[in-house]
C-alpha cells in the first residue's frame, strides 16, 4: 500500500518539473503508458490469488485514478500559465492616449481664390478654369502680341518642346489666354443656339454678355522673395455692348473694398501699356491706416479690350466692348495676412501653413 502511495507522489512531482504540455505527456507515458509504472502493477496481478487480487487490484485502480487526477492539475496549470503568458503579452495598454489627427485646412492661396470667386461670384461672374499648358496663340497672338513684339519679352517664358500654331508649347505666362478661350466659346455657343452660322466672320449680333473670371497657376523663369517661378493669377473679362472704363472702375474698387474689408481703401489707376488693352492701366491700392498706410501698392493690370482681341473673340469690335484685368492672388493673399515673403507659401512648412485655418 505504501509502495502505492509512494508511486502516487513521484508521478505529481514529476509532473510538477514538467514545465510544457510536451514534457508533462513523456512524464505521463511512465507512469500510464503501456510500459508505465501502474500497467507493470496491473500485470502483477495475474500472479496473485484470487482475494489478494481484488485488493491489490482496487488498490492499484485508486493509484491510477489519484495519479490521473494529478496529471490533469498539472494540464490544468499550464494551460493557465500559458493562457496568463499570452495574455502578458497582447496586452493593450487602454490608459494610453489616442493618436491624434488634424483636421486639415485650406492654403492662404485657396482661401483668397474662393474670397474672389464669391465676391465676383456676387457681381454675376463666372469661374472659367483653363489649361497650364498654353500655345503660342493663346498666350500672345491673340492677344495682340505678334511674334517679335517687344512686350514678349517683358514674360520670361519657359518654352516647353514642340508647338505649332495650335499645339502647346509654352507654360501660360499669364491667365489672359482665358479672355480668348472661353470669349470665343461662349460666342460659339450663343451662334449655334441662334441659327448664326459659325463661318469665321465676326458676331454682331444680339448676346448675352461675357462676364467671367479664370483664376488658375501661371509660371514665368523668376524667383525672389515676391516673385516664384509657379505664382497664382486671376483674369477678369466683361464684354458687352457699353461696357466701358468706368465700370472698370466700379466694379475693381467694389471688389478690393470688398476683399479687404475696408470700404476706405483708396484705389488709383495708373496709366500704363499692356498689348491686348487701350487704353491701360496698372491698378494701386493704399490702406488708410495699418502698418501699410500711404503706401501704394500695385495690384493688378486692366484696361480696356483692345478691338484686335475683340476680333479674336469672334466679336464685332463696332459693337462690342468690355475691360479685362488681371489681377495677382498671391499678392493680395500676402496683403491681406501681412506675409512679406513669397516663397513661404510653396515651400509646404505645414508650422506656416497651419496658422490659416
Ligand atoms: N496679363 C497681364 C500680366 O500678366 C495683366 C493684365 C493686364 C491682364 C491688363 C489684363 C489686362 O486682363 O487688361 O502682366
Amino acid at each position: 500500500m505504501n509502495d502505492l502511495t509512494a508511486v502516487v507522489e513521484q508521478a505529481r512531482a514529476a509532473f510538477e518539473l514538467a514545465l510544457t504540455p510536451a514534457e508533462l505527456e513523456n512524464s505521463k507515458a511512465l507512469y500510464l503508458g503501456k510500459a508505465g509504472r501502474i500497467t507493470e502493477l496491473m500485470k502483477g496481478l495475474a500472479a496473485l490469488p484470487v482475494e489478494e487480487k481484488k485488493l491489490q487490484g482496487a488498490a492499484i485502480n485508486q493509484a491510477k485514478q489519484g495519479i490521473e487526477a494529478a496529471l490533469n492539475a498539472r494540464r490544468q496549470a499550464l494551460a493557465d500559465r500559458e493562457l496568463q503568458a499570452q495574455l502578458q503579452a497582447e496586452a493593450l495598454d487602454v490608459s494610453l492616449p489616442g493618436r491624434q489627427r488634424g483636421t486639415g485646412g485650406l492654403h492662404p492661396v485657396s482661401l483668397t481664390l474662393e474670397r474672389i470667386e464669391a465676391i465676383f461670384g456676387s457681381m454675376g461672374f463666372e469661374v472659367a478654369q483653363g489649361p497650364e499648358i498654353e500655345s503660342d496663340w493663346f498666350n500672345f497672338t491673340a492677344l495682340n502680341t505678334p511674334e517679335d513684339h517687344p512686350a514678349r519679352s517683358m514674360h520670361d517664358t519657359f518654352y516647353v518642346e514642340g508647338g505649332s500654331e495650335t499645339a502647346p508649347n509654352l507654360l501660360r505666362t499669364h491667365t489672359s489666354p482665358m479672355q480668348i478661350r472661353h470669349a470665343v466659346q461662349h460666342v460659339k455657343q450663343h451662334r449655334l443656339a441662334h441659327g448664326s452660322a459659325v463661318d469665321g466672320t465676326l458676331y454682331s449680333g444680339d448676346m448675352p454678355e461675357i462676364r467671367v473670371i479664370a483664376p488658375g497657376r501661371t509660371y514665368r523663369v523668376d524667383s525672389d522673395a515676391t516673385h516664384s517661378p509657379m505664382f497664382h493669377q486671376c483674369e477678369g473679362l466683361w464684354v458687352g455692348e457699353a461696357i466701358s472704363f468706368k465700370d472698370l472702375k466700379y466694379v475693381f474698387t467694389d471688389f478690393c473694398r470688398t476683399f479687404f474689408e475696408n470700404p476706405d481703401l483708396v484705389l488709383r489707376f495708373r496709366p500704363s501699356f499692356f498689348p491686348f488693352t487701350e487704353p491701360s492701366a496698372e491698378i494701386d491700392i493704399q490702406f488708410p491706416s495699418g502698418p501699410l498706410a500711404g503706401r501704394w501698392l500695385e495690384v493688378a493690370g486692366s484696361g480696356q479690350v483692345h478691338p484686335n482681341v475683340i476680333r479674336n473673340m469672334g466679336l464685332d469690335p463696332e459693337r462690342y466692348i468690355g475691360f479685362a484685368f488681371g489681377m495677382g492672388p498671391d499678392r493680395l493673399t500676402m496683403l491681406r495676412y501681412g506675409v512679406n515673403d513669397l516663397r513661404l507659401f510653396f515651400d509646404g512648412d505645414i508650422r506656416f501653413l497651419s496658422q490659416f485655418r
